[in-house]
């Protein structure tokens, strides 16, 4: 079964067809960080017009690349959320384009599963439960315990900036390069990791994780050392203190809660150092641990189609709903909420308005109202 899969809720505007969920026969990535460069971050307006302006070229390619036709596909997957509104709809409106004309089932994703599903997709094997996940991107730090298809306990996330936008935001003081963490990799790679004492936030105090003071941490060092500074190792210490702050959160993780398989990812996860940190980690204590390679790390959409693969595939089997964006049960919700932290990761539901988004600091929106989606999704009558 070959599933359609379209992501456009950043600045990556992707479409893909993955047969069974596991197989990639083409994937098409259109980047825009050329654009967005210049000003030193993704500009949300921008983004969506590019978007706007990609798509339809990007399915003749699509089709043209994989040999394929548009019969051949079974299912619409599409990410609905998180992510910036204006370039979501892009995504959204020309999967529901597509699935009304064939006839399709039209599956929304969320982004965040689609991210865990990529560490499935490289191995060319469908996912097996338990696991803990740790999505660490642009926009989002999320540690998840994922017990089977849609069924997420939320842990903690981040109360402030995720780690990529840290990277980013110091890459932009620093006047290095965008994207930030590519960059800070770079200039990082001979540093000493040792060389500046930067904080590890939030060490010890539950799965939240608060990324913002280790950002002033960053800029009181540039600030005082003025001409002295050394790059290298500044860039260094501050992805060894990512690092650390990640591990340290999921060694608690993996001890509470006793599982022994690990996934991460998200752009973050391209991060050598962390990658690094985490197979040691894995290793020494017999976890088995699933990182995608550099290619799925980023934004795409072969993801997007394997999660709406299995989302779709345990719909049927359970007949319960098939959002994409589906609740918690209330216990994990008050937990996620009793430790400081919000349950973002799956809060946004079928039957809610799409009044309880939140804009971070990218200005991308955790929320948006997916019903009449979530209706087609779920085997109803299109409206006419
Ligand atoms: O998952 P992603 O492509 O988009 C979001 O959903 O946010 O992640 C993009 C983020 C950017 O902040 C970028 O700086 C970061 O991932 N990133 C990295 C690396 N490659 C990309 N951060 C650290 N090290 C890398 N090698
Ligand atoms: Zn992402």
């Amino acid at each position: 079964m070959i599933t359609l899969g379209i992501e456009s809720s950043c600045d990556d505007t992707s479409l893909a067809l993955v047969e069974d969920g596991v197989r990639i026969i083409e994937s098409l990535v259109s980047s825009q960080i050329e654009i967005h460069r210049r000003f030193g971050g993704v500009v949300p307006e921008v983004a969506s017009r590019k978007h706007l302006e990609a798509i339809n070229p990007m399915f003749d390619e699509l089709f043209e690349k994989s040999g394929k036709s548009i019969s051949d596909v079974s299912q619409v997957a599409v990410t609905a959320g998180p992510g910036l509104l204006g370039a979501l709809l892009v995504g959204l409106s020309a999967a529901k384009a597509i699935a009304w004309k064939l006839k399709l089932p039209l599956i929304p994703v969320n982004h965040l599963e689609a991210h865990l599903s990529a560490a499935f997709l490289a191995r060319i094997e469908p996912p097996t439960w338990p696991f803990l996940g740790l999505v660490v991107s642009g926009g989002h730090s999320n540690l998840v315990i994922v017990r089977g298809a849609r069924e997420f306990q939320n842990l903690g996330r981040t109360v402030d900036d995720a780690p990529g936008e840290l990277f980013d935001k110091i890459a932009r003081h620093l006047d290095i390069g965008y994207p930030g963490g590519p960059a800070i990799q770079k200039v990082g790679e001979h540093g000493d990791p040792h060389r500046y004492a930067l904080p590890r936030p939030m060490a010890g105090k539950g799965y939240g994780f608060s990324f913002s003071g280790l950002k002033t941490a960053v800029l009181r060092v540039v600030q005082q050392e003025k001409e002295q500074i050394n790059l290298p190792d500044l860039c260094a210490s501050l992805q060894e203190a990512v690092g650390d702050t990640v591990i340290g959160k999921i060694e608690a993780a993996l001890d509470e809660f006793r599982i022994g398989k690990l996934v991460i990812a998200g752009g973050v996860a391209a991060n050598a150092v962390l990658r690094k940190k985490a197979s040691d980690m894995a290793l020494k204590r017999g976890v088995e641990l699933l990182i995608p390679p550099l290619s799925l790390c980023s934004d795409n959409s072969a993801m997007v189609a394997a999660n709406g693969f299995f989302c779709a595939s345990c719909y049927s089997r359970k007949k319960t709903p098939c959002t994409g964006l589906q609740k918690i049960s209330d216990d994990d919700e008050s937990t996620s909420i009793a430790q400081g932290t919000n349950p973002t990761f799956t809060t946004i539901n079928s039957s809610t308005s799409g009044d309880q988004g939140e804009i971070n600091s990218r200005g991308s929106s955790n929320n948006l109202d997916i019903n009449a989606t979530a209706v087609w999704a779920m085997g109803q009558e299109l409206p006419k």
